[in-house]
């Protein structure tokens, strides 16, 4: 079976944006992918190292938020970062194959430094962690990543260091796989504010296991058109983060269509309207919002030590590899 990695940073729960651009995707393909999924303590802490807190107890919030989701800890092995030192000694090796004019030029590396203001007081840790992610990637020889699309820069970049390594080391052979990004079918998912993506650190994101009074809350809360006052006015369809949500969670896509010609032409109520899209998003949470209802902190830990174990022993195959084609084989 090919290897399937993917993973996210503790720093908080997963919303609904992360749903429709990964999370569905890992779920649909874990029983055809020998799957990782790693908890990214150690590049979380690159911009919360003053909150390793945060960091800690995110574990196990997103431990819970997979299991909910439908991933099989039988199928899938959920792994701890830091937990992998093998990890942190690739991570080693591949900044000698990287310019910082290079990570400099990131464009998700970019964005977040711009996002946290950081431009001018850059941590060398943070700079550098799109290193530690191809290092992530390249400990498993995985294949496929299934990630949102901010990640596409990221997978670019361990491609890159994987050819360089190869053709440093490789002689000739390919010693280090490259991958291919998964992009969910829907790509990012606008916030219920419309005003960008929908995020935790903007506070405009359903988080999946969201209470069901609050998911109603946070759907009603959302913007429409704001001269669309009374049901029979025409509305603007565009920009307007219910229609937004419609098309990406409404099975009935000619009835979308139909509901946007009503809704333009003057005759529906944003109250119904929201009504609609709250039952659609109630049905895939509330089964979400049960199994994570179950899922018990000692599980959880269960669940982490055997996939720790299980991604360990993984790690310490390619480093043995890695050690080996560089040479530092020193005693075997
Ligand atoms: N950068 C990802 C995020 O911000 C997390 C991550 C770390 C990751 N290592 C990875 C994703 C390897 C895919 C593959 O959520």
């Amino acid at each position: 079976m090919q290897v399937l990695l993917t993973g996210d940073r503790p720093s908080g729960r997963l919303h609904l944006g992360h749903y429709v651009g990964s999370l569905q995707n890992r779920v649909a393909l874990q029983h055809e992918y020998s799957s990782y999924i790693l908890i990214a303590d150690v590049q979380a802490l690159t911009d919360n190292f003053e909150a390793p807190q945060l960091v800690v107890e995110s574990v196990y919030g997103l431990t819970t938020d997979y299991l909910a989701v439908g991933l099989d800890p039988n199928l899938v092995s959920i792994y701890i970062q830091s937990q992998i030192p093998e990890v942190a000694e690739l991570t080693m090796y591949f900044m000698n194959l990287v310019t910082m004019a290079r990570l400099q030029r990131n464009p998700t590396v970019k964005a977040e430094l711009a996002q946290k203001g950081l431009e001018h007081s850059l941590p060398v840790g943070f700079l550098c962690y799109p290193i530690n992610q191809a290092a992530d990637i390249a400990a498993f020889e995985a294949e496929i990543v299934p990630a949102g699309e901010d990640q596409l820069p990221m997978i670019e970049q361990t491609n890159e260091i994987v050819r360089h390594f190869n053709r440093i080391y490789g002689k000739g052979e390919s010693i280090l796989k490259e991958c291919q990004a998964l992009v969910g079918k829907s790509g990012r998912l606008v916030g219920i504010d419309g005003k960008g993506k929908a995020s935790k650190s903007l506070k405009n994101a359903i988080f999946l296991l969201d209470e069901r009074d609050v998911v109603k809350e946070k759907v009603f809360a959302m913007y429409t058109d704001p001269n669309h006052i009374a049901a029979s006015d025409p509305g603007r369809v565009e920009g307007n983060v219910v229609f937004a949500y419609l098309d990406v969670f409404h099975d009935d896509k000619a009835e979308v269509e139909e509901l946007k010609g009503l809704y333009r032409r003057g005759g529906l109520g944003d109250v119904q309207l929201k009504s609609l899209l709250f039952e659609d998003l109630e049905k895939i949470l509330a089964p979400i919002r049960a199994k994570g209802k179950c899922v018990s902190r000692k599980f959880v830990r269960e669940v982490l030590a055997s996939g720790t174990g299980r991604a360990r022993e993984v790690a310490q195959k390619t480093i043995a590899k890695v050690r080996e084609v560089i040479g530092l084989n020193y005693f075997s």
